[in-house]
């Protein structure tokens, strides 16, 4: 292992021929069957890969997945599937094919709340699903979220959720919301992270990431790529990027694909657990990527984190407000926490590029998770 100099990085080269289990089935023939299913632009931009200095540039842009200006409607839906399938039919029940079917388990559910814990978008993706199916939702937002980001809250309640606002960080905010849900049968809890003892709802969210990875596959095919040298994932809890670990490293899949977690500077928990070689809770403070502020990797994540990434790096807000307004020059509307990735790619080509072995041939795919 290498451990880089740079204060604000993590490099291990080569971590491509590690192996895990890939995803599971169910997933993207979920979402193929609702409304408004469409794969998101996979998006080229020429010019900001001749600045970079490498063959091909593509941008996923995640501005509206499923009506949603981010990527977690696709985590959310197909773990509110698998919850309620379990529920009504019993563990390991396949469940529904279509959004109308579900609806119809879940007024077979009794009572039933979603209860979840976000720093925005996951939340309001919960509330939204939760509404389409006619159930209660109770969604936990952190203090700083509420006063930094107003408009997330609103968002939240626009979709009948009820918000319960907590008056600490991202990691306390989903212990009171997991507390809350504890306590009363009807409430479903549906976390986007995992810690020892909750890892089966947080592994679905994890399975329904998988959709955006398959579409990225198809597209680049399309292109006239066969494999991405590289793909850049901004990191909150690292959920998203344990989806690319198990697609790209999972199963048969080709070797060679350069994994890269980009993070605030202010929250970067993976950057710091990879560092420590152990999972490590940080202090976390304000950032513009709300989405990313928090302090503790998920437990489930981790081994994939620390097994199947190549190289992590952390970015400021200045860094990511630069990257958000040169990939809306693009036409790409990426909010703070999507830009992170090409504020993330700057960063390794400057520090390591050679190291990955990445250059004027390689093909790189930057995760833009959200709109602004
Ligand atoms: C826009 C956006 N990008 C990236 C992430 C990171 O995902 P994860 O927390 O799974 O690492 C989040 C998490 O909420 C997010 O909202």
């Amino acid at each position: 292992m290498t451990r880089s100099s740079h204060a604000a990085s993590w490099l291990r080269p080569r971590a491509s021929s590690w192996r895990c289990d890939p995803a599971p089935s169910g997933a993207t023939e979920f979402h193929q069957s609702l409304p408004g299913y469409r794969p998101t632009a996979l998006v080229e931009s020429p010019a900001l890969a001749s600045e970079l200095g490498i063959g091909r540039l593509f941008v996923k842009d995640e501005s509206s997945r499923l009506g949603l200006p981010a990527f977690k409607a696709l985590g959310a839906s197909w773990a509110i599937h698998q919850a309620i399938s379990a529920r009504v039919l019993g563990p390991g029940a396949t469940g529904p094919g279509s959004l109308e079917g579900l609806r119809e388990l879940a007024s077979r559910a009794g009572e039933l709340r979603l209860v979840t814990a976000t720093d925005g978008n996951h939340g309001r993706a919960v509330a939204r699903f939760a509404r389409l199916l006619g159930l209660p939702s109770e969604v936990y937002l952190p203090e700083v979220i509420a006063r930094t980001h107003p408009a997330s809250v609103e968002a939240i309640r626009a979709e009948g959720a009820r918000v319960v606002i907590v008056a600490e960080d991202y990691d306390a905010t989903v212990a009171t919301a997991a507390r809350a849900a504890a306590g009363s049968p009807e409430a479903e809890l549906v976390q986007d992270t995992g810690w020892p003892g909750y890892e089966t709802i947080p592994a679905t969210i994890v399975a329904g990431y998988s959709t955006l990875f398959r579409e990225i596959d198809d597209q680049l095919r399309a292109a006239g790529v066969t494999t991405a040298d590289a793909v850049v994932v901004p990191v909150g809890v690292g959920s998203l990027a344990q989806a690319a670990v198990t697609h790209y490293r999972g199963g048969e899949a080709p070797e060679g694909t350069v994994l890269v977690s980009v993070e605030p500077d202010v929250a970067a928990c993976a950057l710091a657990s990879l560092r420590n070689g152990t999972l490590t809770t940080i202090p976390t403070a304000a950032t513009t990527m709300a989405g990313l502020n928090c302090g503790t990797p998920s437990s489930l994540a981790w081994p994939h984190l620390r097994d199947g990434l190549d190289c992590a790096v952390a970015v400021s807000d200045d860094q990511a407000d630069t990257a958000s307004r040169d990939l809306r020059a693009q036409g790409v509307d990426s909010g703070p926490c999507g830009a992170a990735s090409l504020a993330g790619l700057r960063a390794v080509l400057d520090g390591f590029g050679n190291d990955l072995g990445l250059g004027a041939e390689s093909h790189v795919v930057l995760l833009s998770t959200e709109g602004r």
